[in-house]
C-alpha cells in the first residue's frame, strides 16, 4: 500500500459507498459530519471484526470476561475518571484558510517530515554503498541524520513541557519557531491555542422533575471499572483477570476528517486487565505483543504496523503506546495500549465512597488493583481492513478487476452460490446447496446478470468463494469452486463442498 495515498482513501470511500459498507449519515440531508452509516454489507463486515476481536479476547482467555454496560452513566462518572476536567484538545486556528488544527497534531506531522528526511538520507545511502551498508552505523554517525534527530528530539521535549504543564503559549511559540505552516493556505498566521472538551451532553428527565445534565460515554472504559467489583464477585474472578466490552462512544471531534478514521460516534473494543500493583510494566509489555501478535495473524501485512510510543500521556497512563496502521494517510492510531495504573478506581472509590478493593488471599492484604487496558477503533479497525484489501487488478486477457481480499472469517459473505442461467432447475439447485450451506457460513445467493460479471461483484464485496451450480451438477452431483484471490476454479462433488468450505474459511 502506498503510504499517503490520498487517491487510496477517495477510491475506498467511493467503493465503500458503490457496494453497501458505507454511507453518509442522513445523505438526503447533506450527511452530518464525521458520522456515517454502515450498509449492508458494512454492517455485516463489522459484526465479523467484533466477533473475531471478542473471540481473541473473551473466548479464548481463560480469565477474561465480556460485559455489556449502558451508554450513559452517572455523571459524577466523568467527573471521577477526569474527563470533565481534562479531556480537552489543543486547537489553532489559521487565520487565513479558517482551518482548525489540534496543535498537537501539527507538530507531529512536522516531526514526521523530519522522519521522512531521514528515511531518504538512508534510502540514498543504501544505494550508494550496496551490501555493505550498515543502517544502524549511519543513522548514528551521519552528521546531516544527527542533525534531524537531534531536531526532532528537541521538538518532542518542548511539546512535551507545553501539554505537561498545560501551558498553551509555549505550544505556539513552538509551532512559530519550527516555521510549521498552514497545509491549506501555506500560511503561518495562527491564532493562540485554547483548550476544548470533546463530550456531548445532553439532559435526563423532563425539565419539570429537575433535568439532570448526562454525557454520552467518550469512552467504553468507564462502564468496566464502575462495574468492576460487581463481576469480580459473582464472577469469582482472581487477579489477574480482565474485563472486556464493545460498544458506542461519542465524541465531539473537531478536526473530523478522513472517512471513519476519526469520528463523532464510533465504536470501541476496550479490555482492562486487572493486576497487582507493582506488575503492571510486564504486563504492559505483555499485552503489547499480544495485541502486535493478533493484528499480524490477521495477514494484512507485517509491515503495516508499528509501535508509537506516547511523550504525552493520557490524565490516566503512566505508559502508553498505539499500535500504528499504515492507513491510505500514512501511519496513524489503530490502537492504544495504556498502564492506568490505579488511577480509575481509586477515583471511583474517592467519588461514590464505595471501595474498590481486592483482597488477596495469597498475601492476606487489600489493595487496589491496578490496570492495563487495550483499547481499538471498531471503524479504525474497519478502515485498515479495506485499505489493505482493496486492489486494482490488471487481468491476462486486458481487462480490469477490483478485489477487496478480506480475511476470510472477516468477509460479509464467505460463499456466494450463482446458478449459471436462472433457468433449466439450476436456480432450484443452486437453493438447495444454500439452504445447506446457509447455517454453517454467511451465504449470498445470485442469479441477475451474466457469470463473469456476477463473480465481479462478488470479487469487489470480497466473497472468497463462489459455487457455481450448472447443467453437469444435476447430472454428477459436481459444482465449480472459485477461489477469489486467485480466479482458479476447481470441480467438487457437492457433498464434499462443506467440509472443503470449512476448512478454507475458518
Ligand atoms: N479508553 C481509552 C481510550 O479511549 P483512545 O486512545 O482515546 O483511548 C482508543 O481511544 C481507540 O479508539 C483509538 O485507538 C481509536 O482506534 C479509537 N478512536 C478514538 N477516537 C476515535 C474517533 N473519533 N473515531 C474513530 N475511532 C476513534
Amino acid at each position: 500500500m502506498a503510504k499517503q495515498d490520498e487517491n487510496l482513501l477517495k477510491k475506498i470511500i467511493a467503493h465503500s459507498k458503490e457496494y453497501g459498507f458505507v454511507f453518509p449519515s442522513s445523505e438526503i440531508y447533506d450527511g452530518l459530519g464525521a458520522v456515517y452509516d454502515y450498509g449492508q454489507n458494512g454492517a455485516q463486515l463489522k459484526i465479523n471484526i467484533r466477533q473475531y476481536w471478542w473471540k481473541a479476547m473473551v473466548q479464548h482467555e481463560e480469565n477474561i470476561v465480556g460485559i455489556d454496560a449502558a451508554i450513559f452513566m452517572h455523571p459524577t462518572t466523568w467527573k471521577a475518571s477526569g474527563h470533565v476536567d481534562a479531556f480537552n484538545d489543543p486547537l489553532i486556528d489559521n487565520k487565513d484558510s479558517k482551518k482548525r488544527y489540534r496543535a498537537d497534531n501539527l507538530i507531529e506531522d512536522h516531526i514526521a517530515k523530519i522522519e521522512g528526511k531521514i528515511n531518504k538520507e538512508v534510502a540514498k545511502a543504501a544505494k550508494r554503498f550496496g551490501d555493505s551498508f550498515d543502517q544502524a552505523q549511519f543513522v548514528d554517525t551521519n552528521p546531516r541524520v544527527m542533525k534531524y534527530k537531534e531536531q526532532i528530539e528537541g521538538i518532542e521535549a518542548r511539546m512535551k513541557a507545553a501539554l505537561d504543564s498545560g501551558n498553551l503559549a509555549d505550544m505556539k511559540t513552538l509551532i512559530e519557531d519550527e516555521g510549521i505552516v498552514c497545509p491549506i493556505s501555506g500560511s503561518r498566521n495562527w491564532t493562540d491555542v485554547r483548550q476544548f472538551n470533546l463530550m456531548f451532553g445532553t439532559e435526563i428527565g423532563s425539565l419539570a422533575e429537575g433535568a439532570n445534565k448526562v454525557y454520552l460515554r467518550p469512552e467504553t472504559a468507564q462502564g468496566i471499572f464502575v462495574n468492576y467489583l460487581n463481576v469480580q464477585k459473582t464472577g469469582r474472578m482472581k487477579i489477574p483477570f480482565g474485563i472486556a466490552q464493545t460498544g458506542k462512544a461519542f465524541r465531539n471531534e473537531i478536526i473530523a476528517r478522513q472517512f471513519i478514521f476519526r469520528m463523532r460516534e464510533f465504536e470501541q473494543m476496550e479490555m482492562q486487565f486487572f493486576i497487582k500493583p507493582g506488575e503492571e510494566m510486564a504486563w504492559y509489555e505483555k499485552w503489547k505483543e499480544k495485541r502486535i501478535n493478533w493484528h499480524k495473524a490477521l495477514g494484512l501485512g507485517e509491515e503495516n504496523y508499528r509501535f508509537h510510543d506516547h511523550l504525552n500521556l493520557a490524565h490516566y497512563a503512566n505508559a502508553a503506546s498505539d499500535i500504528e496502521f499504515n492507513f491510505p494517510m500514512g501511519f496513524k492510531e489503530l490502537e492504544g495500549i495504556h498502564s492506568r495504573t490505579d488511577f480509575d478506581l481509586k477515583a471511583h472509590e474517592e467519588h461514590s465512597g464505595k471501595k474498590l478493593r481486592y483482597f488477596d488471599s495469597e498475601e492476606d492484604r487489600s489493595y487496589v488493583p491496578y490496570v492495563i487496558e487495550t483499547s481499538i477503533g471498531l471503524d479504525r479497525m474497519f478502515l485498515a481492513v479495506l485499505s489493505a484489501s482493496y486492489k486494482e487488478e490488471q487481468l491476462e486477457d486486458g481487462s480490469e478487476r477490483v478485489v477487496m481480499s478480506l480475511p476470510a472469517p472477516l468477509a460479509p459473505y464467505k460463499v456466494g452460490v450463482l446458478p449459471l442461467i436462472a433457468k433449466d432447475g439450476l436456480p432450484e439447485k443452486a437453493r438447495e446447496i444454500m439452504n445447506e450451506l446457509k447455517y454453517e457460513t454467511e451465504c449470498v445467493y445470485e442469479e441477475k446478470d451474466s457469470i463473469g460479471k456476477r463473480y465481479r461483484r462478488q470479487d469487489a464485496i470480497g466473497t472468497p468463494f463462489c459455487i457455481t451450480v450448472d447443467h453437469q451438477t444435476l447430472e454428477d452431483g459436481t459444482v465449480t469452486v472459485r477461489d477469489r484471490d486467485t480466479m482458479a476454479q476447481e470441480r467438487i462433488s457437492i457433498e464434499a463442498l462443506r467440509a472443503i468450505l470449512l476448512q478454507k474459511y475458518r
